[in-house]
């Protein structure tokens, strides 16, 4: 086949295969909307400054690797193990597109649907204390980040708030779920009307809260494959913690030490990531809860051990297969405890 016949078929994978490229959305209202619960100059410099450079970064974070190609939700998922610039500007351009879907002045607003209502009621009393601890939420959080409502992997509705640009979808979340309201608490939503009265722009924002869409965003979470997957990647910290365990402990067995010397650490950071993941709802009770916190306590014992220097080799690796045999125990402990 000549060569140029081959350029349609080039152009055609060039175009399958083509790069994700982020770009900024339009806000749904003009600037001056939000007045005066938001001034204008607030919103554009928060828009066209702010949220544009989260989608520059989060472009160039990405250039010419895999995670061209990567959905929105995976690169948040895995957050942990990607770069502060992938997550902070994933994280970023994510949270902007949801304040901006869940703003509108109050003539634009639609009303909340009965299905959240009654969530709401069911498990907050009402939708006045729901604020409140979204309030309290967004107040208490030190420095810089998000306060949630959030749909967890359960259907049922969180309130907590996360640091920075971090959200609920990521890894880095103690708790995980689909965030379906969120406030942005960094000064730059508020310093120039509010300054830092960060409780007084709490009391203004609630102003402009669209609860017709968070009610449709609430119908499509609890139907979203993705609380799904939230709910295996937290299960799969047991999984993770067993490789590094499995790794150190049977080299061990045979008096292989140096796996466990030198990846000590390492274990000892999954058994909190393990420790800090929500189990599935279907394991997630106190029993599992207990092992999971003495399991921690454990390889951080065990991690201590390893570093601390010894002249009997020997009688050191002695201890530190007593210590990990126990760790294996009360490993064998959790997953006997999950599959009861
Ligand atoms: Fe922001």
């Amino acid at each position: 086949m000549k060569k140029h016949l081959l350029l349609p078929f080039v152009a055609l994978y060039s175009f399958l295969s083509i790069a994700q490229v982020y770009t900024l959305p339009n806000l749904p209202f003009a600037f001056d909307a939000y007045e005066p619960y938001v001034d204008a100059q607030t919103m554009e410099i928060h828009h066209g400054k702010h949220h544009a450079a989260y989608v520059n970064n989060l472009n160039k974070a990405i250039a010419g690797t895999s995670m061209e190609t990567t959905s929105m939700n995976n690169l948040l998922m895995y957050a942990s193990f990607r770069s502060a610039a992938v997550r902070n500007n994933a994280g970023g351009h994510y949270n902007h597109n949801l304040f901006w879907d869940i703003l509108a002045p109050k003539a634009a607003q639609k009303p909340i649907s009965d299905a959240l209502q009654t969530a709401i009621i069911n498990q907050f009393k009402s939708v006045d204390s729901l604020q409140k601890l979204i309030n309290n939420a967004a107040s208490t959080r030190f420095g810089s980040g998000w306060a949630w409502l959030v749909v967890t992997p359960e259907g049922k509705l969180a309130v907590y708030s996360t640091a920075n640009q971090d959200n609920p979808i990521m890894d880095v979340s103690k708790e995980r779920g689909i965030p379906i309201l969120g406030i942005d608490v960094w000064e730059h939503a508020y310093y120039l009307k509010y300054q830092n009265k960060r409780g007084d722009y709490l009391g203004g924002i609630w102003n402009l809260i669209n609860w017709g869409v968070v009610s449709d965003k609430y119908a499509s979470a609890v139907t979203d494959p993705l609380l799904k997957e939230l709910e295996k990647d937290n299960w799969l910290a047991l999984k993770d913690f067993h490789k590094v365990m499995a790794q150190t402990f049977h080299p061990a067995e045979e008096n292989n030490f140096e796996p466990l010397l030198t990846r000590s650490g390492e274990l000892y950071a999954k058994a909190i990531l393990l420790k800090n993941a929500t189990p599935p709802a279907s394991v997630n009770n106190p029993k599992v809860q207990d092992a999971l916190n003495r399991l921690e306590k454990q390889c951080l014992l065990i991690h201590q051990l390893a570093q601390k220097p010894s002249k009997n080799q020997a009688a050191k690796n002695e201890q530190l297969f007593e210590q990990i045999t126990k760790a294996h125990d009360i490993f064998h402990e959790v997953e006997g405890l999950c599959h009861d």
